[in-house]
């Protein structure tokens, strides 16, 4: 059996015989025999948008891979800055390239003075910290003008690593400005996980030291969430890179896809639904007027993952360790058991749906003290490796500007009526 696919154009009987490689076929093969015959595909739901060497998610059997590696045991015995050494350059680091790598983002944790002072202590005082993120990042692109240099390797590695290093610096400022304390500098005598928790709790003592077991769970959370392939955000990271602009407006564009609650923010909309069933009594109920189109299950369902997300299921262990030191979250139980209802549940079984990543993390941020605000941003700060990763790629693959094609079925052509005569 050839590997290719025959069309016909049923209009003039031509035919194409077009090889399926990399489990694709080319459009632009298609448009040998069908030229001005588009493809509809809302929501790119079954278009390979790009070729990537970076992440591969097998959605039918759940299972995810960065550069080749399990999810699971990079998890259990990798890194948060290993992991995106390993997505932007393609290959575990050894020692001395790790050394170089965690040096390198240490010396990068501060921003301008002018982000803090006169940027983000300038926005309203209930302003969302995503929001916050969205504005600061981008306007990090007015601080490094030779960040336009996006083919020279030197620029270009010095910015993706100020990108790296400066994230949970932004974080952390946007959380603090929001809840009225001083900002916090970067220490950059601890790691980088124990170093954003600093910035993020440090109040009069003169060191902050984290929980360990808070700050690998955390690092588990960053490891987990660093890349996923051409999701929103990602696609959107490399829609606006394929215009050749600087990384930091391409991360702003990826950030502000990510703000929505379809997607980076479903973690933030998972907890509103688990506090608004309130008790395991009200399951029943819920799940039901959702299956009646009244709302969604948050925090369920996935665009690839047609079975259990893999990243659910070690986010669910690791809430075990931080529930022994944080004290259990009391909206764990209706979590539970909901999960257990919905996967009895033909309506959500025959519709493949299962918890995805963000099912879970929100109950672990919300238990180590993290605002409901912030759970978008902490989605953002590991993802911005993939971001990049994706990013480089796309340049080093010479990618076209990405400007699809559309279906019209608008007005026929008309006649300018004057306005004395509407
Ligand atoms: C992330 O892409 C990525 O990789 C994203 C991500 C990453 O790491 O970057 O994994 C992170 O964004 C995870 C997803 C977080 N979002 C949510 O949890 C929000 C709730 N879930 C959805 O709204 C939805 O499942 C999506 C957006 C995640 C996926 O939507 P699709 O693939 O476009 O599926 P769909 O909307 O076409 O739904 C298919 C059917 C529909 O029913 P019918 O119209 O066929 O009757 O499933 C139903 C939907 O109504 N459905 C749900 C549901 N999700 C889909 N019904 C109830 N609850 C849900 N959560």
């Amino acid at each position: 059996m050839t590997e290719s696919i025959t069309i016909i154009d049923n209009r003039t009987g031509n035919q194409l015989e077009i090889p399926i490689s990399h489990g694709g076929v080319s459009a632009a093969e298609w448009q040998k025999l069908l030229p001005g015959i588009w493809f509809h595909d809302p929501g790119l739901t079954a278009t390979a948008f790009c070729e990537s060497t970076i992440t591969v998610v097998d959605g039918e059997n759940g299972i995810l891979r960065y550069r080749g590696y399990p999810i699971e045991q990079l998890a259990e015995k990798s890194n948060y800055l290993e992991v995106a050494y390993l997505l932007l350059h393609g290959e575990l680091p050894s020692a001395v390239a790790f050394d170089q790598w965690r040096h390198e983002v240490t010396m990068h944790t501060f921003i301008h003075e002018n982000v803090r002072k006169r940027f983000l202590e300038g926005f309203h005082y209930d302003a969302h910290p995503m929001g916050m993120l969205v504005s600061a990042v981008a306007a990090l692109s007015t601080f490094y003008l030779d960040a336009k240099d996006i083919f020279d390797p030197e620029s270009r590695n010095k910015q993706i690593t100020r990108l790296i290093a400066k994230m949970p610096t932004l974080a952390a400022a946007a959380h603090r400005f929001s809840v009225g304390m001083p900002f916090v500098y970067p220490d950059n005598s601890l790691d980088f996980c124990s170093n954003f928790l600093s910035m993020m709790w440090k109040v009069a003592e003169p060191r902050f030291d984290a929980n360990p077991t808070l700050a690998r769970a955390l690092e588990i959370l960053f490891i987990l969430h660093a890349d996923h392939e051409q999701n929103c955000s990602t696609t959107a990271m490399r829609v606006v890179g394929s215009s050749h602009a600087d990384p930091y407006s391409c991360c702003a564009a990826a950030c502000a896809a990510l703000y929505g609650p379809r997607h980076g923010g479903a973690n933030e909309e998972v907890i509103k639904m688990l506090t608004e069933i309130g008790s395991i009594e009200n399951i029943p109920s819920f799940v039901e007027a959702v299956k009646q189109g009244h709302g969604r299950l948050q925090g369920f369902g996935h665009r690839v993952y047609k079975n259990y997300d893999p990243r659910a299921k070690i986010i669910k262990r690791t809430a075990d360790d931080v529930f022994a030191i944080t004290g259990k979250n009391p909206l764990l139980d209706i979590a539970l058991k909901l999960e257990e209802i919905a996967l009895n549940d033909e309506y959500f079984t025959s519709r493949r749906l299962y918890p995805n990543v963000d099912f879970y993390s929100g109950l672990i941020y919300q238990a180590m003290g993290f605002p409901l605000e912030m759970f978008p941003v902490l989605f953002a700060i590991p993802r911005t490796a993939g971001w990049l990763a994706h990013w480089q790629e796309l340049l080093d693959q010479d990618s076209k500007i990405v400007r699809p094609r559309q279906l019209y079925v608008g007005a026929e052509p008309r006649e300018y009526v004057p306005l004395s005569q509407r």
